[in-house]
C-alpha cells in the first residue's frame, strides 16, 4: 500500500484551512517543509504554524526538517504535534544522537539525503529510523523537476533495508507527479511527497487518485 504525503509548501498560505480539508479525506499523511534560511536557501514556516494546523487536521503530520542542527527544535516540532521527523543526514554530526531523541519525544524518527549523497551512508542509520527520504530534487524549493537518478538511491536504500530485514518506510520527494511517480514506485518507495502536483491542482483529491492509479 503506498502512501501520498502532500507538501504544504505549494498551497495557498492564506488558505491553509481550506486547502487542507481539500486533501483531508484522500491523503494519508500531511507533508511540512521546515526551512531555516541556512541549510537552505529559503524559509518557510516553523512550530506556531503547525501547532495551529494540528488543530484542524487529523492527518499524520510529516515534518521534514531542512534546518541546520536540529537538535535545537525537535523537542518544539514534536510538541506541535509532529507524528514524524526527518532531519537530513547532511545538517549535522550527530544524526544517531538526533534520531534517539525524536524516539525519546514519541514521534517517529526518519532521515533524508540529499541527491548528490550516496544512499550507502545510510546504512549504520537504519537501526534508528522508521523511514528513510530520498530526495528527488535540491531541497529549498517546490515546483522542480524530479532527477530520474536518484531512483538509484532509492534501488540501494530498498536493497540494504531487504538485507536489514527490519519495517522501513521509503519516501520520495520533489517533482512528484502522476508522469514521475511510477519510476519511484518500481524503485522500491512506498510513501510519495506531492506539493505542486496535488495543491496545485483543480481537484486535489482527485490529483491524489491519479497518483495511486499510476502505482497500481
Ligand atoms: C523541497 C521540499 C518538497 C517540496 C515538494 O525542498 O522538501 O517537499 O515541497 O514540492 P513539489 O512536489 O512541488 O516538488
Ligand atoms: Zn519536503
Amino acid at each position: 500500500m503506498i502512501k501520498i504525503s502532500p507538501s504544504l509548501l505549494a498551497a495557498d498560505f492564506s488558505k491553509l484551512d481550506t486547502c487542507i480539508s481539500r486533501i483531508e479525506d484522500s491523503a494519508d499523511m500531511l507533508h511540512l517543509d521546515v526551512m531555516d534560511g541556512m541549510f537552505v536557501p529559503n524559509i518557510s514556516f516553523g512550530p506556531g504554524v503547525i501547532s495551529d494546523i494540528r488543530k484542524t487536521s487529523g492527518l499524520i503530520f510529516d515534518v521534514h526538517l531542512m534546518i541546520t542542527n536540529p537538535m535545537r527544535y525537535i523537542a518544539e516540532f514534536a510538541k506541535a504535534g509532529a507524528d514524524i521527523i526527518t532531519i537530513h543526514y547532511e545538517s549535522c554530526d550527530n544524526q544517531i544522537e538526533v534520531l534517539k531523541a525524536i524516539r525519546e519525544l514519541g514521534v517517529k524518527p526518519s532521515i533524508s539525503i540529499k541527491p548528490a549523497t550516496p544512499a550507502f551512508i545510510l546504512e549504520p542509520l537504519l537501526e534508528y529510523v522508521d523511514m528513510v527520504l530520498v530526495m528527488t530534487v535540491e531541497p529549498g524549493f517546490g515546483g522542480q523537476s524530479f532527477i530520474p537518478e536518484t531512483c538509484e538511491s532509492v534501488r540501494t536504500l530498498s536493497q540494504m533495508i531487504a538485507a536489514s530485514g527490519r519495517n522501513i518506510d521509503i519516501e520520495v520527494d520533489g517533482g512528484i507527479t502522476a508522469g514521475t511517480i511510477r519510476a519511484a514506485y518500481d524503485a522500491g518507495a512506498n510513501v510519495f511527497v506531492a506539493g505542486s502536483s496535488v495543491f496545485k491542482a483543480a481537484d486535489p483529491a482527485a490529483a491524489i487518485a491519479e497518483l495511486r492509479k499510476v502505482c497500481e
